[in-house]
């Protein structure tokens, strides 16, 4: 899979893109884009997902400029929803709650139709709009989805499931228990876990760990993750909350808590997930990441 963060000011108008490498994710932060596609159109808000489907034809506009937002390029097994085991036929997302397009067309002269093709971009014109398709029927469709749908699931005694637990869709692999990708969400949610430190904890694990922020804070960062930002724990790399975090977490009292207004999520991946050299060199890259743990001591007795 790869990451992209999209940035833009401009429509599309006769311009189209498809992606024969791997399905698209989007994931608005900024305003809201319109997707309009072979098989009809999309409006996709800040808090709602799309997926296009690899090879689909498509043309963007905004309705409000600039937009922003996340983009996850999954090259592995289209996307689905987790099994749910022992939680049986209802809860996390649900089937009823995602939303294909209805058909639509348009007549063009002339347009050009940029396709991304083994890691390439290719350029063609045409001489009509690749979104002349009056009718469909099947399921190979571009869909949207409202993440308030979205039934949360945690403690109501103690402890964290794993934050497996929060997957939105994800992208099989061949070995269970490891994700090509998880797309994974942390909504708004009731924290009520008696005897336990709430925040996630300090870790470190196979999947590679790409986290965004569409709205508000995260409950594991005090500062310095804004919305549109986004971090990166590599497989293995050890990470965790914050020493002010550490500190509020392990000294307040367990009541019930609401974090809300509040929207982050993950793509997360078995594999290594390799920065560009554009990422890395980033003038706005935080080069002093690390010392969010500097203030965390010893605490045995
Ligand atoms: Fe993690």
């Amino acid at each position: 899979m790869a990451v992209h963060v999209y940035a833009a000011n401009k429509d599309m108008r006769d311009r189209y893109f498809t992606d024969a490498d791997g399905e698209l994710l989007f994931v608005p932060e900024l305003n809201a884009v319109d997707l309009h596609t072979e098989l009809g159109s999309l409006r996709v808000s800040p808090g709602e997902i799309a997926v296009i489907p690899r090879g689909i034809r498509f043309r963007v506009e905004l309705p409000d400029k600039p937009a922003r937002g996340y983009l996850c390029e999954n090259f592995g097994a289209a996307f689905t929803l987790p099994e749910r085991g022992p939680i049986g036929a209802n809860g996390l997302a649900s089937e009823r709650d995602f939303l294909t397009p209805h058909a639509a067309f348009e007549e063009r002269e002339a347009a050009t139709v940029v396709q991304k093709f083994g890691g390439n971009l290719w350029a063609a014109d045409y001489d009509h709009s690749p979104l002349d398709v009056v009718a469909w029927h099947g399921d190979y469709v571009p869909y949207k989805y409202d993440l308030a749908t979205f039934m949360v699931i945690g403690t109501i005694s103690f402890d964290h499931p794993d934050p497996s637990i929060f997957t939105v869709l994800t992208s099989q692999s061949d070995t269970e228990g490891l994700a090509n990708v998880d797309f994974v969400i942390f909504p708004p949610r009731w924290l009520v876990g008696e005897d336990t430190f709430r925040p996630p904890w300090f870790h470190r694990n196979v999947m590679s760990e790409f986290m965004g922020l569409v709205k508000g804070t995260y409950d594991a960062k005090a500062e310095g993750f804004e919305p549109g930002g986004g971090s990166l724990h590599n497989t293995f790399a050890s990470h965790g909350p914050d020493a002010e975090t550490y500190a509020r977490a392990s000294t307040q009292e367990l009541t019930p808590q609401k974090l809300d207004e509040t929207l982050a999520f993950m793509f997360e991946s078995r594999w290594t997930i390799i920065p560009t050299l554009q990422a890395v060199q980033a003038g706005h890259r935080q080069r002093d990441y690390d010392d969010v743990w500097s203030g965390l001591s010893r605490n045995f007795r």
